[in-house]
């Protein structure tokens, strides 16, 4: 940081990572019911692609973006990890020096973030910041998919399409301690021993096997890769099932959108409940989380922490959509030794 700017991640243009400038900004303020904290690491997720590609277009207006480009410099990154550095009008609960993480939606790829004080929750204690800037979004929606959108109960078997990646690494984990009988996870050979790690009970390696051919029999879908039709997807369902669409394929003109007007308009047909879902930032679930990794019931993955001069690189290697667990950039030296 020089004089009373900071160094921050921003894009002036739609496009791949290579938009992405490390430039000097005016630091932000905690306004009221805020938080600063200090970054220390930032988890990458593909929502940030949404931001950066702008895309899907029709969405561009909903992100509050500009519709040909961003009407200014924004600020890339969501999960941060760090340190309160200040706290602003009536913020209780939070003060300097404490430990946090939580979503913070753009902002984060930068010295400093002022975050609502809603979005946070303490740091669990046991893991590094690096660690701890994995959890927040791919965890939340694991825990919400499961849980509020799937009503997940003790004795079910739950599927993952998708187990290796941010979201279903943790989806895997949480069936099992939210009470799932069975967990089977989908993913490539390259990720399946990862997948079992977690605590999968079956593991198929989606490049040999169908698991929308095998017959019904799981109660719980969690399909987080989108590549497979409504219909497909049902059919390794129990007719009393719920398929829970977490990813969704689709262009860069609709991206999710058609894909969720699909569901809403064939589920009265397919027999299983079919439900869409957003994640929701809520600081109990946050606090949840930090409680499970703490406990040691839940952990995130690592794939790989890049420093901030490599986070183009970051980005591109979850463009390939094969990250296995969650990338991650550190901000700063304390950072990466987290
Ligand atoms: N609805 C919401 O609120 C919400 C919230 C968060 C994320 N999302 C969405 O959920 C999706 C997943 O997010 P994420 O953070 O988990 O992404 P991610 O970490 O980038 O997912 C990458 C993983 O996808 C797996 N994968 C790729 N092709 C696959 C296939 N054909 N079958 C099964 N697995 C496959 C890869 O495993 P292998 O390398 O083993 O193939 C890789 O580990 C994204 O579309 C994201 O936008 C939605």
């Amino acid at each position: 940081m020089s004089g009373d700017r900071m160094r921050a991640l921003v894009f002036r243009r739609y496009g791949g990572p290579e938009v992405l400038e490390s430039t000097d900004v005016e630091p932000p303020v905690a306004g009221d019911g805020q938080i600063l904290v200090r970054v220390r690491a930032v988890g990458l997720n593909p929502y940030d692609l949404h931001f950066l590609h702008g895309d899907p277009y029709v969405a561009r207006p909903m992100m509050g973006l500009g519709l040909r480009k961003p009407r200014r410099p924004v600020i890339l990154g969501s999960d941060v990890a760090g340190v309160v550095e200040a706290v602003g009008p009536n913020v209780t609960g939070f003060r300097a020096g404490d430990e946090v993480f939580g979503t913070v939606g753009l902002g984060g790829l930068a010295d400093l973030v002022a975050v609502s004080a809603g979005a946070v929750a303490p740091k669990p204690t046991n893991i590094g910041f690096e660690q701890a800037a994995a959890l927040p979004m791919a965890a939340l929606t694991a825990l919400q998919g499961l849980r509020d959108v799937g009503g997940l109960r003790s004795g079910q078997r739950v599927i993952v399409n998708g187990a290796a990646g941010g979201v279903g690494s943790f989806a895997v984990q949480l069936a099992k301690a939210l009470g799932a009988s069975a967990v089977t996870g989908v993913c490539s050979a390259a990720s399946s021993e990862m997948v079992r790690s977690l605590g999968a009970d079956e593991v198929i390696d989606y490049e040999r096997e169908d698991f929308t051919k095998q017959g019904r029999g799981y109660d719980l879908l969690i399909d987080t890769a989108g590549n497979r039709s409504l219909r497909s997807l049902c059919r390794a369902l129990e007719p009393s099932g719920t398929l829970v669409l977490v990813g969704a394929g689709g262009g860069r003109v609709l991206g999710p959108i058609a894909q969720i007007l699909g569901a809403r308009l064939q589920s009265r047909f397919l027999g299983p409940r079919v439900l869409t879902m957003v994640a929701q930032t809520k600081a109990e679930d946050l606090l949840l989380i930090k409680n499970l990794v703490e406990e040691g019931k839940l952990r995130p993955v690592m794939d790989r922490s890049y420093p901030l001069a490599q986070a183009a690189d970051a980005l591109r290697h979850l463009e390939t959509r094969h990250a296995h667990g969650k990338v991650v950039v550190a901000m700063s030296a304390a950072g990466a030794k987290a």
